[in-house]
């Protein structure tokens, strides 16, 4: 079992509340991923749950027991960090090994998990090696390996991936994704990049400045983001958002005024918001060519040429030259500096209010996967 429960659990250093009183559960087996800009927590909470650092307040509890007071090594989780902290003398066998040798385990049953973890891993190949001759890729397996060995009820890794190249990375990703899937084991994951969060998590949990902004599948905090920090921060590149005034409210949804276009958006009305200056949120990729149920004309300033896709990066005539960014087809003939025709579906976007919360969209995650299943499909 490896299941997890958060309790109002804060932390200050000194007068500087870090944690502000988050409450979370994971259940067992669960790949849950902590994602947030840097300096939001990330690590705090994590080596708190490690018992790696204290709490100021609140529980932590494991399979039902509070942990607060237990020391790390009896908590039963492993924690992998991003520098692998390999001793450079000992030998891959060794390195993995360390763990259990602290526990004075039989030298048999030893033997067995080491070379059960490093067949996992790969690494069976390079036991006799010192972490020298190691690559970067595999010397971060040999620090997965010695909390595999372990046999925690939940692993913690903090951004273990940070030091290794793009392509590596990559790589990295899908052998965790199948490490978990093998293991069965819980999993705390945290990191600062998004599209590790986006493909590796059951869920996800979004910090910004030590609170939950919000926790979520992947999918539904792409489609469906609470706030304009979690709109802005899952997603690449950035959403877009501009200054709208709300023009009325229906039962069908908030009808918009962005600088004289107006369109109807299908979200849940509220009272009190008619007169008020919301934002409109639509991402990149959601920007299509020619007009749309609002229209904007864009002045790229730079375009990235993808191969699959081109992303334009322009200032936007009609919001004060406001940067806006667009994603679109690998094979567009657009120019630097040309005046260039897009638009947005209003079905695609999203609303916020001045407090920047978002107004809950009427669109079903279900019709969305069928919609990722089969395109084609009419509507
Ligand atoms: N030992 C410490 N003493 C004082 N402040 C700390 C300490 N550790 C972290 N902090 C502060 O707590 C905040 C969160 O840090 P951290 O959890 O490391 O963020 P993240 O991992 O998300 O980048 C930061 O503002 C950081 O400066
Ligand atoms: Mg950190």
């Amino acid at each position: 079992m490896g299941q997890l429960h958060l309790n109002q659990v804060k932390k200050f250093y000194g007068h500087f509340e870090v944690i502000k009183g988050v409450e979370l559960d994971v259940t067992d087996g669960e790949f849950v991923v902590f994602v947030g800009p840097s300096g939001c927590g990330k690590s705090t909470l994590l080596r708190m749950i490690a018992g790696l650092d204290d709490v100021t307040s609140g529980d932590i509890i494991i399979d039902g027991a509070r942990v607060n007071d237990l020391p790390p090594v009896k908590r039963g989780i492993a924690m992998v960090f991003q520098s692998y902290a390999l001793y450079p003398h000992m030998t891959v066998f060794e390195n993995i090994a360390f763990p259990l040798r602290v526990e004075k385990m039989a030298e048999d049953k030893l033997k067995a998990r080491v070379e059960h973890a490093a067949r996992i891993l790969h690494l069976d190949q390079r036991l006799q090696q010192k972490p020298g001759m190691l690559s970067g890729g595999q010397r971060q397996r040999v620090a997965i390996g010695r909390a595999i060995v372990r046999e925690p009820k939940i692993f913690l890794f903090d951004e273990p991936l940070s030091n290794l190249d793009a392509a590596l990375r990559a790589d990295m990703r899908i052998e965790l994704a199948k490490l978990h899937h093998q293991l069965q084991a819980t999993m705390i994951y945290v990191t600062h990049d998004q599209i590790e969060a986006m493909t590796m998590a059951d869920r996800i949990v979004v910090l910004n400045a030590g609170e939950i902004a919000q926790i979520g599948e992947p999918l539904e905090l792409y489609h469906k983001p609470a706030n304009k920090f979690v709109a802005g921060f899952i997603g690449n590149p950035k959403m877009n958002f501009l200054p709208v005034t709300c023009k009325s409210v229906t039962e069908a949804g908030v009808e918009v005024d962005y600088k004289g276009q107006t369109a109807l958006l299908p979200v849940t009305p509220r009272d009190g918001v008619v007169g008020r200056e919301l934002t409109l949120g639509i991402r990149p990729e959601h920007v299509q060519l020619g007009g749309g149920d609002i229209s904007l004309t864009i002045v790229p300033s730079v375009i990235e040429r993808l191969g699959a896709q081109t992303v334009a990066y322009a200032a936007l005539e009609s919001n004060a030259g406001e940067n806006f960014c667009a994603t679109l087809p690998g094979s567009v003939a657009i120019r630097t500096e040309m005046p260039l025709v897009t638009g947005i579906r209003i079905a695609d976007c999203h609303l916020f209010d001045e407090e920047g919360l978002a107004f809950e969209r009427r669109v079903e995650l279900t019709d969305i996967d069928m919609e990722l299943l089969n395109p084609t499909a009419p509507a």
